[in-house]
């Protein structure tokens, strides 16, 4: 019952934010595996497990940047882990926390303003994945800003630095602060603001969601240690899978 009403959550808003509470790591993920099992088949690996921030380091910085989590592949050249599903937990014994979880429809973003054809807009991704794409490019073109598949969508000239010609440009670094970030969207009519929910997860909550049809990204500061995050999805999975997951990204672009 508990688990169709999840799964009717997820398939409705992308997203589901179970309260629990969850007293353990480990329950947080059997009710993770259990939620992405019923969305999809065959079951996906845990391609990802991190400590966010890790528990020995520094705060976070008071934002992240919007991303998708192992990106999207935009050209791909070889076999990638693509993610499908993130699943965030915030451990039952830990302090209240004052960071939020921005969650950002694709869709409800970006069919806000026009844009090319799929062609064309596969086109450009390829452009810009050989300007300002992976350094490797055999590797092909796997993209999680969210502003630089924007930018990547829009064609002209890019404004964000291209990975390959500064060296040492840490990927998520693209913006200085939140505002700096709603800016860059916002000149482009792209209201970032209008189409965000944030979740603030509290102690023992689990948060679930569909990497592929939600951007997502951070505002307020995290303490060392604070955020489980697993990630779901393909490891190695051929260009012709691929290519069919980027369908869903070409989608979100749709009038
Ligand atoms: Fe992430």
């Amino acid at each position: 019952m508990r688990a169709g009403r999840d799964l009717g959550a997820l398939r409705r808003r992308r997203f589901v934010r179970i309260c629990g509470p969850l007293e353990r790591l480990d329950d947080a993920w059997m009710t993770a595996r259990a939620i992405v099992d019923a969305a999809v088949e065959p079951s996906l690996a845990v391609i990802g497990d991190f400590v966010v921030p890790p528990a020995e380091g520094p705060p976070s910085r008071d934002f992240q940047t919007l991303h998708l989590d192992f990106g999207v592949p935009l050209a791909p050249a070889r076999p990638m882990d693509v993610a499908r599903f993130t699943a965030l937990y915030i451990s039952a014994d830990t302090p209240r926390s004052v960071a939020v979880t921005r969650l950002v429809p694709l869709r409800s973003l970006l069919s806000a303003r026009t844009w090319p054809c799929p062609d064309d807009l596969v086109r450009r991704f390829a452009e810009y994945g050989n300007s300002h794409g992976a350094r490797d490019d055999a590797a092909g073109y796997v993209e999680g800003s969210l502003a630089r598949i924007a930018e990547a969508a829009l064609g002209g000239t890019p404004v964000l630095p291209s990975v390959k010609t500064h060296l040492g440009f840490r990927c998520g670094m693209e913006f200085a602060s939140l505002a700096e970030e709603l800016t860059f969207f916002a000149r482009r009519d792209l209201r970032v603001d209008a189409v965000t929910t944030e979740v603030r997860l509290e102690p023992g909550e689990l948060l679930v969601f569909d990497n592929l049809a939600l951007a997502h990204g951070r505002r307020g500061v995290r303490r060392p240690g604070e955020l489980h995050q697993r990630v779901f999805g393909h490891r190695a999975l051929p260009v012709m899978q691929q290519l069919a997951l980027r369908e869903r990204l070409l989608a979100a672009f749709a009038p």
